[in-house]
């Protein structure tokens, strides 16, 4: 088929791609020229594995192109994939001036044969206006179609996301666009969810803040267990062997951040407020997680009392390993309160080189940015942290102390350290380690 995506942010770029790799012939459209010109010139404009290797394969066999104009692409399209960002606005509702001023500007090329499919999170009922605008303006094609194909594609496994899949979500108003998408996507074996443009739009919300509400559970029974001077790891261990359950995302730590959750909550909530609905569960899960900073900056006060002149060096920037995106990354917010707090601020981060806008010293190496530091806090689990060299670590800082701020480091191995280099290891809702005194509570 011929598809058309239009936005190349990292889902509309992975879509693209991926679409292409299974066989279908793809162009990505963006207004961002610049963004174009590196995409044809082989630049990737972000950072996601596996997402370059799959692009190099498919440009080879001719089967994926870039370009600036809709005009080119969409009146040859069978399908197009709207891919737009849909940020939050000031009141906390979606800003959806992207999405639409793309739905007007391609409407005219619409043939009656082509399904308008969008990808983009957007509130309950949007696609139903979109598709009572199409037949509004054009009676003549009132055939044309709007389809609602939510993406549960998370940053830094999206390719393996979109091929494997937990489900795919079908929104349709016609029986004739369900069958348009299974066909799109009947090289991908999934179960598939067909159901109504509301319902696939209020799957794709409801499934994120079930997962950031998942994750303030577990950060609210990490500050039980801190009372209690008992493990998070355990707790959360026990729980989610429990299938009904599950393991994943209850995971304590500095809480959840990026481009999704945040924003996806705030709509929920601003939406169910239209219809006089209070969202209770969703704001005490969003008060929760921004409660971690305080967590955090409460237990540094604890053991420097003042944090005046102190330096910390923060490890991990991106909101989320194996991602460059600090969208709303807890990082942002830690080193805020700290510098607020006295502190001076160093940073290291695999692949985030610098915060535009904020005082904060980035460092190319990680034993760089923790020379004279009173203590390392680790916000970001990137996997490189699993391997630092503890002693050279130690022999650069000023104090002993490291925070473990996403409850990464295994605290069999850190008990060892600790003894070893003379370190403290704290993290969150699990027993703290001094260098002579393993597994005592602060
Ligand atoms: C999320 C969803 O997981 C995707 O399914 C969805 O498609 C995507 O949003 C979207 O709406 O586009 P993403 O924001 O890329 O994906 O990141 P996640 O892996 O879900 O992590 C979100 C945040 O939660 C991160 O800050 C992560 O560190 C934090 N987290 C995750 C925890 O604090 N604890 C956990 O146990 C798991």
């Amino acid at each position: 088929m011929r598809i058309t995506v239009i936005g190349t942010g990292y889902v509309g770029l992975v879509t693209g791609a991926s679409l292409a790799y299974l066989g279908h012939q793809a162009v990505c459209v963006d207004v961002n020229e610049e963004k174009i010109k590196l995409l044809k010139s082989g630049v990737m404009p972000l950072w996601e594995p596996g997402l370059e290797s799959m692009i190099r394969d498919v440009e080879l066999q001719g089967r994926l192109d870039y370009s600036t104009d809709v005009s080119a692409s969409v009146p040859v399209s069978d399908a197009v994939f709207l891919t737009l960002g849909t940020p939050s606005s000031e009141s906390g509702e979606v800003d959806l001036s992207a999405l639409w001023s793309v739905v007007r500007s391609i409407a005219p090329m619409l043939h009656r044969d082509t399904l308008l499919i969008i990808k983009s999170t957007v509130p309950a009922g949007t696609c139903e206006q979109i598709e009572a605008y199409l037949h509004q303006q054009f009676p003549a094609s009132a055939s044309i179609a709007v389809a609602h194909n939510p993406e549960f594609l998370r940053q830094g496994s999206a390719v393996r996301d979109f091929l494997a899949p937990d489900r795919l979500v079908f929104g349709a108003s016609r029986p004739e666009a369900h069958h348009r998408l299974e066909e799109i996507y009947a090289a991908i074996q999934s179960p598939v969810i067909k159901c109504g443009l509301r319902e696939a739009e209020l799957i794709k919300c409801a499934s994120n803040a079930f997962l950031a509400m998942k994750i303030s559970y577990a950060n609210m029974m990490s500050d039980l267990c801190d009372a209690l001077g008992i493990s998070v790891d355990a707790v959360a261990e026990g729980m989610g062997l429990d299938r009904r359950i599950g393991s994943e995302f209850l995971r304590a730590g500095a809480g959840y951040g990026g481009s999704c959750f945040p924003k996806d909550l705030r709509a929920l909530i601003a939406l169910a407020a239209k219809e006089h609905l209070d969202m209770e569960l969703l704001k005490a899960t969003e008060a929760i997680n921004r409660q971690r900073v305080q967590v955090i900056c409460r237990r540094l006060e604890g053991i420097f009392g003042s944090l005046e002149d102190k330096q910390i060096t923060i490890y991990g920037l991106a909101f989320k390993p194996n991602t460059d995106d600090t969208r709303e990354a807890p990082a942002l917010r830690i080193s805020s309160m700290l510098q607020e707090a006295g502190a001076r601020i160093r940073a290291y981060d695999p692949v985030v080189a610098g915060l535009p806008d904020r005082q904060v010293d980035v460092d190319t190496d990680m034993y760089e940015a923790a020379d004279g530091s009173d203590c390392v806090v680790i916000v970001t689990d990137w996997d490189q942290f699993n391997r630092l060299d503890w002693g050279r670590l130690r022999q650069v800082m000023r104090s002993p102390y490291i925070f473990d701020a996403r409850n990464m480091l295994d605290i069999a191995v850190m008990t060892e350290n600790c003894k070893r280099y003379g370190l403290h290891y704290m993290s969150l809702g699990r027993p703290s380690i001094a260098p002579d005194v393993p597994l005592t509570i602060d």
